[in-house]
């Protein structure tokens, strides 16, 4: 399961510290987009790039590659290869990094970077955005403020603490005019979601804060496994009754039933045909199946055993053969024309979705294999972000003549729910999908 929790609020409330206990009390990773940012920033001061040169701002954005690593779930920042640590918080890196932020495409670039580290693991990240822009399907979004004077304050005992001597007045000034510019920024600008959860922390300790912080988070983890218990798995339900839901004729439903039980015994006799956790298929509500492509002859084998009815989406070109259009017909094989945008496709196969049914689908969108690392297409993927339905993984692994077929538990991509994924997203979800399945197969 994955799990964010977004931290939002203004500069010097205290984002930081309390990503960093939540991070420690329930082992999530911590990511604190600030140092990417400054990262940023370093890299203009260091090369001499002024922020008014827009070009040159840009050019640079392209030269820059920032890696974010995890040691004991602290976030290690590398620019270009090369780790910084005090370089992030210098005072030349202080004063320009606000408007550093504020540059459009620096925006772009860094809420794709929080995006894509974010994929398939638990974490807390603290912004200014994130529950707002980066995350807005985060599992808890939670808005801290305090007022500017005890925010001063609060910096002001941090500066004693690392030796920096800054009067009250300055400091006080400083974090308004911060607040003013975050706020009112055209990118991006602070602001609390509406769903986040607001916390005035001024008259809080840090316990008290951090207290009402875990429990807003406990009561969210809960809700989550309650609510992933409801779609309760299910062992025995009998498949042929899920097929002959749909108002088919009797001549249609006997023909399924004839073939269903035909193929179920041709593939545990030539076969031995095995398949493992079925239980992982939800009993209600739509999902979708995402196997490795064996071969056309393997296909079969997720639907016969399948606890609920999958809609299988195949080549069109199947249709070409009467035999397998006419089976194709019995098991709602949705036909894609491959090698271009199927829209009509497209449209069948969310409203299979819509409808609360199965859709099958292989993400490697060819019969090459994992083995063969062939481009996998994104498909599942987006299928899964643009509905915010949970994918079952599949691995099918054949041995010495034997299928082994193993249903993974359910995946849910929903946080990353939009109508218009981004690649980037859609690449690494594909990824974590593959991998998920690779290592059902081998496991199977
Ligand atoms: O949290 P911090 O002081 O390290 O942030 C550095 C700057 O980056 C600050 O001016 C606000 C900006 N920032 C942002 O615009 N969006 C974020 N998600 C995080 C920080």
């Amino acid at each position: 399961m994955s799990f964010i929790v977004a931290i939002d609020g203004p500069a010097g409330v205290g984002k930081g510290t309390i990503a960093n206990l939540v991070a420690e009390k329930f082992g999530f990773l911590n990511v604190d987009t600030g140092a990417m940012y400054r990262a940023i920033s370093h890299y203009l001061i260091k090369n001499n790039i002024l922020l008014e040169n827009t070009e040159e701002v840009k050019k640079a954005l392209e030269n820059i590659e920032i890696d974010i690593e995890f040691k004991d779930s602290e976030q290690i920042l590398s620019l270009n290869g090369e780790k910084l640590i005090s370089e992030l918080r210098t005072k030349e890196v202080n004063a320009i990094v606000s408007q550093v932020s504020h540059i459009p495409e620096v925006r772009t670039a860094m809420v794709e970077l929080q995006r894509k580290i974010a994929v398939g693991k638990s974490m807390v990240m603290d912004g200014r955005d994130i529950g707002t822009n980066v995350f807005p399907n985060a599992n808890v979004k939670i808005y801290l403020d305090a007022t500017p004077e005890e925010r001063a304050n609060r910096r002001m005992k941090q500066n004693q603490e690392n030796g920096i001597d800054i009067p009250y007045e300055e400091v006080l000034e400083n974090i308004k005019f911060r607040d003013h510019n975050d706020k009112t920024s055209k990118v991006a600008p602070l602001k609390k979601a509406d769903d986040a959860i607001l916390i005035d922390c001024t008259e809080l300790s840090l316990e008290q804060l951090s207290n009402k912080v875990y429990e807003i988070i406990e009561e969210k983890m809960k809700q989550v496994t309650t609510s992933q218990k409801e779609v309760k798995p299910t062992k025995k339900k009998k498949v042929v009754e899920e097929y002959d839901k749909p108002e088919d004729s009797l001549w249609m439903k006997l023909q399924r039933r004839f073939i269903w039980h035909t193929l179920r015994g041709f593939y545990k006799i030539f076969y031995r045909l095995e398949v493992k956790g079925l239980e992982n298929i939800p009993e209600e509500g739509a999902f979708i199946v995402c196997g490795n492509h064996v071969d056309f002859m393997k296909v079969p084998v997720i639907v016969i055993y399948a606890t609920r009815k999958i809609n299988f989406i195949g080549k069109a070109e199947l249709f070409n053969n009467p035999f397998l259009a006419r089976l194709g017909e019995l098991f709602d094989v949705i036909p894609v024309k491959r090698g271009k945008q199927d829209v009509d496709s497209m449209k069948k196969s969310l409203k299979v979705l819509a409808k609360g049914e199965g859709l099958g689908l292989f993400p490697e969108g060819t019969r090459n294999g994992i083995a063969k690392k062939v481009k996998v297409k994104n498909g599942a993927a987006f299928m899964a972000l643009r509905t915010g339905k949970p994918i079952v993984p599949v691995g099918i692994k054949v041995q010495k003549g034997k299928i082994i077929v193993n249903y993974g538990k359910l995946i849910d991509y929903s946080k990353y729910q939009s109508k218009t994924p981004e690649k980037e997203t859609l690449d690494k979800v594909t990824e974590d999908l593959m991998n998920t399945i690779i290592q059902l197969t081998n496991e199977a």
